[in-house]
This record gives structure tokens, sequence and C-alpha cells, in this order.
């Protein structure tokens, strides 16, 4: 009777289980600000979460279109857009897009927590080689 249903696998082929995952427990694992973890895998995109608390810094992905989710706090998101430059918040519940190429600066006076749809090939500082730059992203 079991084998009537097929066993979900990951990308790599492997037997997994489906969980749910719970936004909260994910972001009580870890405390830094600006270090994205991985939470899941859709197709060629990774969910990430990570804790904003300050400015980032401008940058770019030629390639990549990067969505951001507001779990908890404020997300002052700049943009560099048809020659001018604005700033949007961004609020629990809402999330915004940034297309590939166009410059944008995540900013956060309180601690915010945010949730990262985007492509694995997306490097969080995109264009600029910085500290802040992180390779080898934990999965958590
Ligand atoms: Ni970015």
């Amino acid at each position: 009777m079991q084998n009537r249903f097929r066993s979900s696998r990951n990308p790599k082929g492997m037997k997994v289980r489906i969980e749910k995952v719970n936004f909260a427990q994910k972001f009580s694992l870890f405390t830094e600000h600006y270090k994205p973890k991985i939470i899941g895998e859709v197709n060629d995109l990774h969910v990430k979460v990570v804790k904003l608390q300050g400015d980032f810094l401008w940058h770019h992905h030629d390639n990549e279109d990067e969505l951001f989710l507001v779990v908890k706090g404020a997300l002052r998101m700049r943009v560099r857009e048809d020659g001018a430059e604005r700033e949007l918040l961004i609020m629990p519940g809402e999330f915004v897009i940034i297309p590939r190429g166009v410059e944008h600066l995540p900013s956060a006076e309180e601690e915010t927590h945010v949730v990262l749809l985007e492509p694995k090939t997306t490097l969080n500082t995109g264009n600029v080689e910085s500290q802040r730059t992180v390779r080898d992203l934990q999965h958590i």
C-alpha cells in the first residue's frame, strides 16, 4: 500500500521527508547581521533568511532578481532607478523585488528579519567585493 505514493527527493536525488518550515524558529538559530542562511531550495532558487541592522552597501546583481520579504521590523530599501534615487519602506507582510541590474542599498534602523528568494548564483554583495561578502552560505 505504501508504494502507491512516491517518496520525495531533493535536487540531489536523496529521499527527503516533507516538513513545514517556521520562520520564527529559523530566526532563533542565529544572531549575526547581514549573513544570509539558506533554509530551502525551489528549483533554481534559494530561500534564505537574514537579519539586517544598519546600512548594507550599494550594489547590483548583473543576472539575478532578488525578492525581499519582511517578517519583522522595517526594511528601508534605497534604489537608483530612471536617473533618480528613492526609498521604499517595506513592512512585515510586504515584499519588494529588485530586478537585475538595479543599484540598491538595504538598510534598517531596528533589527529587521527578512526572507530572501533569489537564484542560487546570487552573491549577497553583487558586483561589490567587501568584508560583507559571504560566499559559502550556511544551511540551517
Ligand atoms: Ni542585492
